[in-house]
């Protein structure tokens, strides 16, 4: 019976190795520790044995039960580090994952309004801000803009209880520039505007506008136009046709308005009105002087242009939008084309 017993391990053992996979490993687990197994059928003859001989055989095969039982652990246990290996020699780690949650992107007007930043950075422009609530004073009184015009109207713009406003345009951000910095100044100024505007395709109560302002000794309508026409060729294309056609505004003078014209524009193929411009007026220079309390933007001395336009507008007349209220609608079946 010992014999028997060590002549079954010899054998376990060597079967054991062989399994090179998991049914194959199964098979052997059968045929020596399962129900039916040989190690099963040498415990049943241990009744039959002598009470002397008994206890050895019992013994062994214990011994050969648990060095069966070890080998089959180990096989088992190897065979399936092999497959977890060879599973991921077949990974590609270098694939892009499956993202769980959709990965978003910038809003087109953010995107645009980036655009602009960058190219107007690029000619030495610094950002500046203000407040969207804001008051008379920086939305009209400093502006040269006279108690009686119509932007004033209750019916135009936004009053709150206590006399202030939400601004009507981001040149609100040309006197609070000037009020904390002394010339030269060179800024440009993007934020939201808002105005009693019915909405349709295309006005909205809320939109967004870029200023700038340029205050420096010497500066003239070269400058100005220079500028502007660098900025537009940027953003619309190289071959873009540009007009300055004369215009008024309270803050400015001479005041023009620019228009595009280009066949790769969305109704570009007639003019499209992009921005407002012009020289600093000196009666702006005026009020910012006698808020500072000094003659730091001396008139006779100092020179400079302003220019404003609608980021909306731009987005319209780039993207090809035929409807303004796209752009805060949040349909992602629109943004995600701007990806
Ligand atoms: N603030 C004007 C508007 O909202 C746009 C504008 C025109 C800004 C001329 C300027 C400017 O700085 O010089 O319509």
């Amino acid at each position: 019976m010992l014999t028997e017993l060590d002549q079954l391990q010899a054998a376990a053992l060597a079967d054991i190795a062989a399994a090179d996979d998991a049914p194959a490993l199964e098979v052997a687990r059968v045929r020596y520790l399962g129900r039916q197994g040989t190690l099963s059928a040498l415990g049943e003859r241990m009744k039959t044995l002598s009470k002397e001989e008994r206890p050895a055989a019992g013994k062994k095969l214990n011994e050969v039960r648990t060095a069966v039982t070890a080998a089959f652990d180990a096989a088992a246990q190897g065979l399936s580090a092999r497959a977890e290996s060879s599973a991921l020699v077949s990974v590609d780690v270098t694939l892009p994952g499956t993202p769980l949650l959709p990965i978003g992107a910038l809003h087109p007007l953010t995107q645009l309004q980036d655009r602009a930043v960058q190219i107007f950075r690029r000619l030495g422009f610094a950002l500046a801000d203000g407040p969207d609530v804001d008051d008379e004073f920086h939305c009209f009184d400093a502006l040269n803009t006279p108690a009686d015009h119509p932007a004033r109207n209750e019916q135009d713009t936004f009053y709150l209880p206590d006399g202030r406003l939400l601004r009507t345009h981001t040149s609100t951000v040309q006197i609070r520039a000037m009020e904390t910095q002394p010339p030269p100044v060179r800024i440009i100024a993007p934020g939201a505007a808002y105005r009693r505007d019915e909405v349709d395709a295309s006005h909205l109560a809320q939109f967004n506008q870029m200023e700038g302002l340029v205050v420096d000794e010497g500066i003239t309508l070269a400058d100005l136009k220079g500028t502007l026409e660098y900025f537009l060729r940027e953003l619309f294309g190289a071959k873009t046709a540009i007009r300055f056609r004369p215009h008024f505004f309270p803050f400015t003078e001479p005041s023009f308005e620019i228009d595009v014209k280009s066949p790769a524009l969305r109704g570009g193929e007639r003019w499209l009105e992009v921005c407002g411009c012009g020289l600093v007026d000196p009666a702006v220079y005026d009020q910012v002087n006698q808020r500072r309390g000094d003659q730091a933007y001396d008139s006779e001395k100092y020179t400079g242009f302003a220019f404003g336009f609608g980021l909306d507008r731009l987005a319209m007349i780039l993207l090809g939008l035929p409807d303004i209220r796209l752009l805060i609608e949040n349909d992602v079946r629109f943004l995600e084309q701007f990806k």
